[in-house]
């Protein structure tokens, strides 16, 4: 089948678009780009807890949220590879091109042990910061994640990844509204990619809004809490190829292993 965007990448491959080699081939139906994380432009004074992962040199790549003051939760596929000296995490910073905000650096890198490549295991990671980020944490879901992934249950995507296909990141932070799709229509979409225990699917049958390549890492808000992490796809806002999120629920009591450690 085609390959999924989230492919065997590394960190700095997203950073510097070379991922492009990895995307899927676009069915050439697919017309204009349409906008992605869709929605609307925001800022992290509205969201604090959303960070921008980035490479030393201040290229974002990822996303993350900050769930305690030195404890950000971002997607294993975004740092597998990655060294503590490499990465860096920023707070309160609305555009990419900003300056603002505080540039925090990595003192560990957790990411869950069963996460082996592409489609196994959860696509989940911890990063532990040197000092303490000055702004508000998110809660995440607790590891029953009772009602949180039911169907129709709106969720909240945010990121600085790409708005179309092909084009280029988003300057300014943006936010979406998505709906919650149900385990066995995302399976119609993924097939055994989509792992019920490990993921759950949000998006339009219609698709238009959704996540896409850089947003990975960033927060899906189910209810208020941080319920999933955004980690992939086929192709981004397509009809009947909903984006695919890191079921944290099933990961709760590992990240707050982490967070306690
Ligand atoms: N793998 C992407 C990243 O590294 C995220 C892709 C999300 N794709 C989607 N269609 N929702 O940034």
């Amino acid at each position: 089948m085609f390959g999924l965007t989230r492919a065997r990448r590394t960190a700095a491959a997203v950073a510097f678009g070379a991922a492009a080699a990895a995307l899927p081939t676009a069915p050439s139906a697919v017309a204009a780009p349409r906008p992605v994380v869709g929605g609307t432009p925001t800022t992290t004074a509205e969201y604090p807890f959303v960070m921008q992962i980035t490479d030393a040199t201040g290229g974002q790549f990822c996303g993350g949220t900050l769930v305690a003051p030195t404890k950000v939760v971002t997607a294993a596929h975004c740092v597998v590879g990655e060294t503590t000296g490499n990465v860096r995490v920023v707070g309160g910073r609305t555009h990419l091109s900003g300056t603002d905000g505080t540039v925090g650096e990595v003192s560990r890198i957790w990411f869950d042990p069963g996460y082996t490549d592409a489609v196994n295991g959860g696509d989940v990671a911890v990063l532990t910061l040197a000092k303490p980020m000055p702004y508000a944490t998110a809660a995440y879901v607790s590891p029953t994640g009772t009602g949180v992934y039911a169907p129709g249950m709106t969720g909240r995507v945010l990121g600085w990844g790409t708005t179309g296909k092909n084009g280029g990141s988003s300057d300014q932070l943006r936010m979406a509204m998505v709906p919650v799709v149900s385990d066995p229509e995302c399976r119609d979409s993924y097939g055994s990619d989509f792992v019920a225990s490990d993921m759950v699917c949000a998006g339009y049958p219609s698709g238009g809004v959704d996540t896409c390549q850089g947003d990975s890492g960033g927060p899906l808000l189910i209810g208020g809490v941080l319920a999933g992490i955004t980690s992939w796809g086929n192709g981004c806002a397509e009809a009947g190829q909903p984006g695919v999120y890191t079921r944290l629920a099933s990961f709760s009591s590992l990240v707050t292993e982490q967070v306690l450690t």
